[in-house]
């Protein structure tokens, strides 16, 4: 197939190219390089020996995506392109909004004007809230996200459903990811945070590069086993092939497709840290600190429906996820 990727040279979409490429799919990239260095994307010609073409479009501007869509004949678009730091959301709602909600709808408008009404959507674990079931099952009732952020994925799941009901040509795949953390192997590609991290893994890889001097742990008197939040870590990798997998749905004409993306299992912060230290043969320092605001105690997945309906399983786990974590950052200290 041909796949329009918004959000291309971004952290999974970059690693979604690559698994893309190897199978045998062809792409089109378009980022506005908001949060994102195009370096990403000549490490992903490395690794696939294929150049892809790449456009710094933003998806809020419908003249560059007239351009591309008229250049181009797309099959599908899988759409990452979006911002996506939960504190700052809480800081600049209406930026949120914009980028996320406009840009959206501005892109589904293009598409759908170019005859392309398939698309796979980047949407979160974010959408339960604090989840009514454990392990989550896409039939758990969407929840109350506590930023603008979280509300931008499931308004955008709302809208686009909404569009698929009144017109059947759409098939659309919501994919409501976990926490995706790891690299690719090689360790030429993985993820770049701006400034200080806001998630768990990058900080464990900040301080255990000495960027950092210790990492705060974020609460130790949850309901969970050893106090600390218990969250379903997916490797990257998987989580691209996730979307090469989701791809089935889209030519089977799945109309609305829901799909949770995890493994299934749940670690805490503890034990994560110590499968990184274990892994890795590195201390990570590390204080208790107090919660941290919109927090909630546990959330992980019941993943049998990817199984079931598209045959994908996540094949790595969390000690892969710690190796290959580091191997990108011990690569990488810069980044990019
Ligand atoms: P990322 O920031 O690395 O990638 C997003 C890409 O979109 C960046 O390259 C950025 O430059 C680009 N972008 C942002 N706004 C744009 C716009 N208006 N026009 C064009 N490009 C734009 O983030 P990621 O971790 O790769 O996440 C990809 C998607 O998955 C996002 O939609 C994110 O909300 C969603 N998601 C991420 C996680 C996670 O923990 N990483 C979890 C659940 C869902
Ligand atoms: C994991 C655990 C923290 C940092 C967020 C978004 C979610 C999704 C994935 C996009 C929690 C603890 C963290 C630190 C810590 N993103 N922690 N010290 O909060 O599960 O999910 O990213 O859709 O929408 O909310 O991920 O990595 O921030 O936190 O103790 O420095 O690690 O309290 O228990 P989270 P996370």
């Amino acid at each position: 197939m041909k796949i329009l990727v918004t959000g291309g040279a971004g952290f999974i979409g970059s690693h979604t190219l690559v698994e893309l490429s190897a199978a045998g799919h062809e792409t089109v990239v378009i980022d506005n390089l908001s949060n994102s260095n195009p370096k990403s994307l000549e490490r992903v010609a490395e690794l696939t020996g294929k150049q892809i073409p790449f456009y710094q479009v933003d998806i809020r501007d419908r003249e560059g995506l007239n351009r591309v869509l008229g250049e181009h004949h797309f099959d599908a678009c899988i759409h990452f392109a979006g911002l996506k730091a939960v504190g700052e959301s809480v800081e600049k709602p209406w930026e949120y909004y914009e980028n996320n909600i406009g840009g959206t709808l501005t892109l589904l408008d293009a598409m759908r004007q170019h005859g392309c009404k398939n698309i796979i959507f980047s949407s979160s674990a974010t959408v339960y809230g604090d989840p009514a079931i454990i392990p989550i099952t896409e039939e758990c009732p969407k929840g109350h996200c506590t930023n603008p952020y979280g509300q931008t994925k499931s308004m955008l799941e709302e809208i686009m459903m909404d569009i698929q009901k009144a017109d059947k040509e759409w098939n659309i795949v919501l994919l409501r990811y976990f926490n995706p953390i790891g690299a690719h192997p090689s360790g030429r590609i993985g993820e770049n945070p701006n400034g200080i991290p806001n998630n768990l893994m990058p900080y464990i890889t900040q301080v255990a590069v000495g960027k950092r001097p210790e990492l705060g742990v974020f609460g130790n008197d949850y309901p969970t086993p050893d106090g600390t939040g218990v969250r379903d870590y997916i490797h990257v990798v998987d989580l691209a092939r996730g979307h090469v997998a989701a791809l089935q749905a889209i030519e089977r004409k799945c109309g609305i497709a829901i799909y949770n993306l995890g493994t299934g299992q749940g670690y805490s912060v503890l034990q994560l840290v110590q499968a990184f230290e274990k892994v890795n043969h590195i201390k990570i320092p590390y204080s208790i600190k107090p919660r941290r605001a919109g927090d909630i105690a546990t959330c992980y997945s019941n993943p049998a429906k990817a199984e079931r309906e598209l045959g994908w399983k996540a094949q790595y786990g969390i000690e892969e996820m710690c190796r290959d974590s580091w191997n990108w950052q011990r690569n990488n200290p810069e980044g990019f």
